[in-house]
């Protein structure tokens, strides 16, 4: 796996881009930063590049791909005209961190959309990943760069360790900025559906197009603590973790109380907490993903702070959670998967 070091040079450095965009080209695959995660690109319309993306992930075959392009004007070859709602988000938020999910014209590898009449497409904003896609002026098709069952990798050195030496090329361009995955919402129905809350919160797309529906996946709070979640399986980190909802003190108390709980039983314990309490807790392993009154820090450290976790091998991790409002929807929807459910509401 050949690495290009891009980490602080804005512009992205030509050359090597012009390198990363021929192995693209000639069906490679090579992993890049975008503002919310790391990708995992090969060539869209090819078969056997988009095969090796699931090979190299270990990813399974009915989870469709989102497809990258550089701008708009390509985009007719394979998919229809945006309906009048998606024009609208596309005019706002690309280059950015959201997804449309749009009808596509079948000329795309089968692969990247599992057999589904629609394709999710990006417009990402990160420079490097701007840049690389106009070099290699074809469709990227890209995952989030992590083997399956990591979290998303936010750092060139989570696609490293997960994937060096089962892809060709790493762009390295720096830790994400937005660090959770795009916002996909399905724009062939109206009124639009949220399918994954991410960088662009509800509220952001109802200034724009009014009403949304948001799967009903995606609002149920509470789970019961022990149920197994099997569907959750995908961002899980190795240890068992928990998620508690609430603030202040009793939050405190509550998630020193569950981590004391995990400790009894012998389990390496780790604690995920913000800045405004972190010095609050003993535990094995205490880990800051964020400050609580910038739920954009929270986002962008999250995937690190599991990560780290299960280098360290945490057995029993306890996580403060936050109420699910603007972007952290988008944070507890990552926590609760990365749970499997096991999230706790409490002074309620
Ligand atoms: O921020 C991101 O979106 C990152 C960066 C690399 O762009 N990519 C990413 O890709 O997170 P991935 O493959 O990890 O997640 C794609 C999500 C999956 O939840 C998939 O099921 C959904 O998009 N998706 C893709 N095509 C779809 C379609 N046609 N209909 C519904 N959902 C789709
Ligand atoms: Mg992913």
């Amino acid at each position: 796996t050949k690495r290009w070091n891009m980490d602080g040079d804005a512009a992205g450095d030509p050359p090597a881009l012009l390198e990363a965009a021929a192995v693209l080209q000639a069906g490679g695959l090579v992993a890049f930063p975008t503002e919310t995660v790391y990708g995992l690109g090969a060539d869209a319309t090819s078969p056997e590049a988009v095969a090796s993306i699931f090979r190299a992930k270990g990813r399974p075959a009915d989870n469709p791909l989102i497809v990258h392009v550089a701008d708009e004007a390509p985009l007719q070859k394979w998919v229809g005209d945006l309906p009048e709602k998606g024009k609208c988000l596309a005019r706002r938020f690309w280059p950015g961190p959201l997804t449309l999910i749009l009808p596509h014209r079948g000329n795309l590898a089968p692969q990247v959309t599992a057999g589904l009449p629609t394709v999710g497409i990006r417009i990402p904003s990160h420079p490097v990943a701007l840049a690389l896609l106009q070099a290699c002026r074809i469709p990227i098709a890209a995952p989030s760069a992590n083997r399956s069952g990591k979290p998303s990798p936010t750092r060139a050195d989570h696609v490293w360790h997960d994937l060096q030496g089962r892809i060709d090329g790493l762009v390295d361009g720096g830790a994400t900025g937005v660090g959770v995955e795009s916002t996909v919402v399905d724009v062939t129905q109206d009124p639009p559906v949220l399918l994954r809350p991410g960088g662009i919160t509800a509220d952001m797309l109802r200034e724009i197009v009014g009403e949304i529906q948001i799967d009903p996946g995606l609002e149920r709070d509470v789970e019961a603590p022990l149920s197994p979640g099997m569907k959750y399986r995908h961002y899980a980190p190795q240890g068992k973790m928990w998620v508690i909802v609430g603030s202040g003190d009793e939050l405190v108390f509550h998630v020193q109380s569950w981590a004391d709980r995990g400790a009894q039983e012998g389990k390496r314990v780790g604690i995920l907490t913000t800045e405004e309490h972190a010095d609050r807790y003993q535990a094995g392993r205490v880990e800051v993903c964020g400050r609580r009154s910038e739920p954009e820090t929270v986002a962008r450290g999250l995937y690190h702070a599991l990560r780290t976790f299960d280098d360290w091998g945490a057995e029993w991790i306890v996580a403060e959670g936050f109420p699910p409002e603007g972007m952290y929807f988008s944070v507890m929807n990552r926590m609760r998967k990365a749970a499997e459910g096991r999230v706790l509401n409490i002074g309620e």
